[in-house]
C-alpha cells in the first residue's frame, strides 16, 4: 500500500467515526482490516517519527493527525511552521490550517497551510480542461524536465498519477510567486511540498476572513472593490493566467481589502482552446455578485474588452476532448454549441 492509498484508508475511517456506521458489511470491513495492517505498518510508524520531532496544539481527529504530521513533516524540518493551530476549512479538495510561524518566517506570527487530500487524486480526472496546454511542474514549481516523469504522467502510472498532483498543487504555487511578485491582491507564498502550501494568512488575530460570498458590502465599497478585482483580472492576463475557478467564494475580504485565493486549476489563454468560455466563465460569477452588491456591470461585454485588449480571440466552443459525457452542464453545453 503506498501511501495516499493509506491516507484514504485512514479518511475513511475518520468518516465512518463521525458517521457512526461501522462494520456494517463484512466483505468490506475484512478488505479493511488487512488494509489496516499495511497502512499501520506505513502510516503510524512515518507519523511518530515526525511526532517526536513536532507537536501541534490543533487536536486532530486521530487519522486526520497520521497524513497531517506527515504531510507537513517538510515544511515543519524547514521551520516555515512550528505549530498547527486550528482548522480554518476543510473543502473537498483542501483543508486550510492556521499555523504559528518557525524560525524561517519572522515577518509575520502565523500562516496558512493548505494541505490538500490525498482524495483529489480521484477528483482530478476533470481536470483536462484546465490542463490543456500546461507544462507539468515539480514540488518546487519548476517545469518537470525528465522524459520519464512525463512519460509516467501521459501513461499515468501510479508514480505518475503522484506526479499530476503535485503538479496541479505547484500551478497554484507557481501562479501565487508570479502574481505577488507583479503586485497583485493574492496571499504572499512562502513554501511548498508535495501536497502543502504554506502561504499568508488573510485574518486577524488567528480569525481567518471571510469570503466576498459571506458579507454584504455598501455601495460605495462594492464599486472599489469590483475595480480592484478587475485590475487583478488584468494582471492575470498580462501573466498569460486566467484563475478558471474565480467567484465570491475565492476572494477574501478583510479590513476593506481582498485578496484572490485558490488556483491550482489556472488556464493559459493562448495554449488552452477553451480559454475564452473558461475567462467568461469567471468574469460572469464575478459580476453577478458585484451586481447582487449594487454595481453595474455588463459581464460580456466587460470580457470581451479585456480579453481583446490582451490579444485574445474570442472563441466559443468548449473543444468536445474536454466535455464530460456524464456531466448534465457538459452534456447541455454540447446541444447547445452544435445547435449554433
Ligand atoms: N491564506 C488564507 N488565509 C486565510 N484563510 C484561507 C486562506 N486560504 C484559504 N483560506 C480559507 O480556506 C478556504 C478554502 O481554501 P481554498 O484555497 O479556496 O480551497 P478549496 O476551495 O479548494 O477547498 C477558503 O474559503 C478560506 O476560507
Ligand atoms: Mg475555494
Amino acid at each position: 500500500m503506498n501511501l495516499n492509498d493509506a491516507y484514504e484508508y485512514f479518511e475513511e475511517l475518520d468518516d465512518l467515526d463521525q458517521n457512526g456506521t461501522n462494520q456494517s458489511n463484512k466483505k468490506t470491513s475484512k478488505r479493511r482490516e488487512s488494509r489496516k495492517l499495511e497502512a499501520d505498518a506505513n502510516l503510524f510508524v512515518r507519523a511518530q517519527e515526525v511526532a517526536r520531532e513536532f507537536k501541534f496544539t490543533y487536536k486532530a481527529a486521530r487519522f486526520e493527525e497520521a497524513w497531517l504530521l506527515s504531510s507537513l513533516s517538510d515544511i515543519a524540518e524547514h521551520q516555515w511552521v512550528s505549530d498547527v493551530l486550528r482548522k480554518v476549512k476543510g473543502g473537498k479538495e483542501a483543508s486550510v490550517y492556521l499555523c504559528r510561524t518557525g524560525l524561517a518566517i519572522s515577518e509575520a506570527e502565523f500562516v496558512a497551510a493548505k494541505v490538500y487530500r490525498p482524495r483529489t487524486l480521484r477528483n482530478l480526472k476533470n481536470d483536462q480542461i484546465y490542463r490543456a496546454g500546461r507544462i507539468d511542474l515539480a514540488d518546487d514549481g519548476k517545469k518537470l524536465f525528465k522524459e520519464a516523469d512525463v512519460n509516467a504522467i501521459i501513461k499515468r502510472t501510479a508514480y505518475g498519477e503522484e506526479l499530476r498532483h503535485t503538479s496541479w498543487i505547484a500551478y497554484e504555487f507557481n501562479t501565487l510567486e508570479t502574481l505577488h511578485a507583479a503586485g497583485a491582491d493574492v496571499p504572499k507564498p512562502y513554501a511548498m511540498s508535495s501536497n502543502v502550501i504554506v502561504m499568508g494568512f488573510v485574518g486577524g488575530n488567528g480569525a481567518p476572513a471571510p469570503t466576498l460570498s459571506e458579507i454584504a458590502l455598501e455601495p460605495s465599497e462594492a464599486r472599489l472593490l469590483f475595480d480592484r478585482v478587475l485590475r487583478n483580472i488584468e494582471i492575470m492576463l498580462a501573466h498569460e493566467r486566467i484563475h478558471g475557478d474565480l467567484s465570491a467564494y475565492n476572494i477574501l475580504y478583510w479590513d476593506g481589502d481582498i485578496k484572490l485565493i485558490d488556483f491550482p486549476q489556472v488556464t493559459i489563454p493562448e495554449a488552452n482552446p477553451s480559454a475564452w468560455v473558461i475567462f467568461l466563465r469567471d468574469m460572469t460569477r464575478v459580476c453577478q455578485y458585484f451586481q447582487s452588491q449594487g454595481v453595474r456591470c455588463d459581464a460580456r461585454k466587460l470580457a470581451v474588452e479585456l480579453w481583446t485588449s490582451h490579444g485574445h480571440k474570442v472563441i466559443e466552443d468548449v473543444h468536445p476532448r474536454h466535455l464530460d459525457a456524464e456531466k448534465k452542464e457538459d452534456r447541455r453545453l454540447w446541444e447547445k454549441q452544435k445547435s449554433r
